[in-house]
């Protein structure tokens, strides 16, 4: 039987307010799920690679039911459906979002039908865990958000690095003060994907473009060690359907550290993150935004090595057991990963690609 990760620890970097100020209870604190079951029944909305992944996740995730899925095709929940064993199977979002035997809905299509299917779910009173990036744009995130917290429901961006033991740790680190004032963080991230316009990492119409992508990756690492930027800017070379194939980013914040983000998708990247304080540094490992290994140097001192293999499972189990708990709590907003940082991080997002020209087809008007 897996074990549940230790809870999160909340980061507090300076000039920040707690991140529990901004979780939202239920009144009285009423749990989000049903109350006879000691289970959260789940529901998958779409059916494409990273819906498997998370299927696969939630079977080492203590306390998850895997209970039904819905696609744009009943052919392709059947498909799914056969593949996980899931004995409900829907075709259309609606018609899973309508299920009275569903606590909480992952949304796992291309970007710009996270607002939609989150929308849909949020009306019929379902908590969600969306991907990310959390929506096209700050305009869609702002309308789930304002929605979710209308209607009560739980409502999270799917970032499951944060979930990750090792960035919990990391984020224990930084709380302790072992580093000192933080001055300076980077992050790279990226692959060879290949051009394909056609493909969702590349298609205009399906919200392509290296950053929407991979860069929403170090700027949310940035961001939960930094908080908010004052200012944000990037240089970026466009592909030929006019999405951004990489750029090089960077962020000044308030506190006057520095970030300073790398993301391709034309080449094989090392993807190292490192978090520089006053008295000592953190580097986590290649892939960062998958955490296994990072280092803690601190001035004078033997650097200290951390190590989470992951024993079981494939990682996204982390991100639904903090959802879960999150429900069993009646939140209706991470602590962890709270709703207007992602709102944060958008908008950054949506600078700089104002910066670098790229605008995609939903967005004219
Ligand atoms: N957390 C992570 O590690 C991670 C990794 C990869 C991707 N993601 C995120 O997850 C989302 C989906 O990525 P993916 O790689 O799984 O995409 P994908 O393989 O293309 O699957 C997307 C699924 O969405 C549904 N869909 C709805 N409208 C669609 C449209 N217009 N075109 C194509 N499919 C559509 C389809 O399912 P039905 O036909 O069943 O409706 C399709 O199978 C993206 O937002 C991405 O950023 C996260």
């Amino acid at each position: 039987m897996p074990t549940r990760a230790a809870d999160p620890v909340a980061l507090k970097p300076p000039g920040r307010t707690d991140p529990d100020t901004h979780s939202k209870r239920t009144k009285g604190h009423r749990p989000l799920v049903t109350e006879t079951a000691n289970t959260t029944r789940w529901g998958i909305l779409s059916t494409g690679r990273i819906a498997g992944l998370f299927a696969t996740g939630l079977a080492s995730a203590p306390g998850a039911e895997l209970v039904a899925v819905g696609s744009r095709s009943q052919e392709s929940a059947d498909r799914f459906g056969d593949r996980f064993d899931i004995p409900r199977r829907h075709a259309s979002y609606a018609d899973l979002a309508a299920d009275p035997e569903v606590d909480v809905i992952y949304v796992a299509t291309p970007h710009p039908g996270h607002k939609e299917a989150a929308l849909t779910c949020i009306a019929a009173g379902k908590n969600v865990l969306c991907e990310k990036p959390f929506a096209l744009n700050v305009g869609e995130a702002t309308e789930m958000v304002e929605a979710a917290r209308a209607k009560g429901v739980f409502l999270m961006e799917a970032m499951w690095t944060r979930f990750r033991p090792a960035m919990v740790k990391v984020r224990e680190v930084l709380a302790s003060g072992a580093i000192g004032d933080i001055t300076l963080v980077t992050a790279n991230i990226g692959w060879q994907a290949g051009f394909d316009p056609a493909s969702r990492l590349y298609d205009p119409e399906l919200g392509g473009g290296a950053l929407l992508d991979g860069g929403v990756y170090p700027l949310s690492f940035v961001s939960m060690v930094l908080g908010a930027p004052s200012e944000v800017t990037g240089v970026a070379v466009l592909g030929k359907t006019g999405v951004d194939e990489q750029e090089a980013i960077s962020l000044l914040h308030p506190s006057r550290a520095v970030a300073c983000v790398g993301v391709t998708i034309r080449a094989n990247p090392i993807s190292l993150a490192t978090i520089v304080g006053t008295q000592g540094r953190i580097q986590i490992d290649h892939d960062f935004h998958k955490p296994t290994s990072f280092t803690v140097s601190v001035d004078g001192q033997e650097p200290e090595r951390h190590e989470y293999p992951l024993d079981e499972g494939n990682g996204y189990q982390f991100e639904a057991i903090h959802v879960m708990d999150c429900l069993q709590q009646g939140l209706t907003e991470s602590p962890v990963m709270p709703l207007d940082e992602s709102l944060t991080i958008m908008n950054t997002m949506d600078s700089l690609r104002a910066q670098w020209g790229v605008r995609y087809p939903q967005e004219t008007g």
